[in-house]
């Protein structure tokens, strides 16, 4: 009998393919799920994303609601984004005391000490031309001046109670300038979670509807980073980790597993990957016009992310995958 490797043993059953199974099953812990949270007096305003069904921009009243249900099936995390009434060319609705996101985040904490509420730390949100950092009369993204905002901006989301602050805009230096900011203003038990590794990409199209934040004129190209590039990416998490950032986030997620792995192996900080809007809603268009199995198609994805090497994941889904209780 010639003897060959027989793979077919250890899939006979649902029962051995479990068992021997590389990739432990997703965790509660595992999901973080993003709101919009709009800034209005209308606290029934809630208005679907027509690019991300199944998710919504919401007013305080409204996020309330919602993680209330989320949090009874299970929900340990969320991670804020803010649709300001105001912009302006200072992004002065970011560093507020009284802002839409610091608010959310006062309510939250308030109702629900245990849920872990994060905040994205950016000023695209908050600017009249829609990019993350101040723009010159030339149109050009000014780094060093934009550091000081956003500095401002983790501070007054910390102040408010955030458990964590996510910088996303990618100015260079910005984690050192954050974190020297927490600690001289007594934060030093504030974390600092950065999107170490976030590509230009255009995955992130759906968002750009659910946060209105879309730049007016240009692209971000000049401060994310090239698709194209992988070593590039360790550059970037070395630098976050040496301005002290606590643990990185990869994004987009699935089109850049190879990056996730890359990074998984070289640092040894918690590594968080975001499944951003637009591999959502590819995976929901296709399941909602019955091309896919949208259940299956969803697991698949994020179990490929874990096997990548994330420890966490933001995901749209995190919402359904409680309320489907696909995670324990
Ligand atoms: C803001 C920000 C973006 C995302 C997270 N924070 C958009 C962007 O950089 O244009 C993308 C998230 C998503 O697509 O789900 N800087
Ligand atoms: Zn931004």
């Amino acid at each position: 009998m010639t003897s060959f490797h027989r793979g077919r043993r250890l899939r006979a059953t649902p029962e051995i393919r479990t068992i021997m199974r590389e990739t432990a099953p997703l965790l509660v812990e595992d999901l973080i799920q993003p709101y919009f949270v709009v800034e209005t007096e209308d606290q029934s305003f809630r208005k679907e994303i027509s690019s991300m069904p199944g998710q919504a921009q919401l007013s305080l009243g409204q996020l309330e609601k919602q993680v209330e249900k989320a949090v009874d099936t299970g929900l340990k995390s969320v991670i804020l984004f803010a649709i300001p009434a105001h912009k302006d060319d200072k992004a002065s609705g970011a560093y507020d005391a009284n802002g839409i996101v610091q608010q959310a985040v006062r309510l939250l904490k308030k109702r629900w000490p245990k849920l872990f509420v994060m905040t994205d730390v950016c000023l695209c949100e908050y600017m009249s031309h829609g990019h993350c950092g101040i723009l010159s009369p030339e149109g050009v993204v000014r780094n060093d001046a934009t550091l000081p905002l956003l500095a401002k901006t983790a501070v007054s989301h910390a102040e408010a109670g955030a458990d964590m602050v996510a910088p996303s805009d990618m100015m260079d230096g910005r984690v050192a300038a954050i974190r020297q900011a927490l600690d001289e203003n007594g934060l030093t038990q504030v974390p600092l979670m950065s999107y170490s590794v976030k590509y230009a990409s255009a995955y992130y199209g759906p968002f750009r509807e659910a946060a209105e934040n879309a730049p007016a004129c240009g692209d971000r190209k000049s401060y994310q980073m090239d698709p194209g590039n992988a070593r590039e990416a360790l550059l970037e998490a070395y630098a976050d980790l040496e301005e002290g950032a606590d643990a990185l986030i990869v994004k987009p997620a699935g089109p850049f597993a190879d990056i996730i792995r890359l990074v998984r192996d070289h640092v040894d900080v918690p590594l968080c990957a975001y499944q951003v809007s637009g591999e959502y809603s590819m995976i929901r268009a296709a399941g909602l016009n019955g091309w896919v199995d949208e259940q299956a198609v969803m697991l698949e994805s994020l179990m490929g992310l874990k096997r990548a090497g994330a420890d966490t994941i933001i995901t749209y889904f995190t919402e359904t995958l409680l309320a489907q209780k696909l995670a324990r």
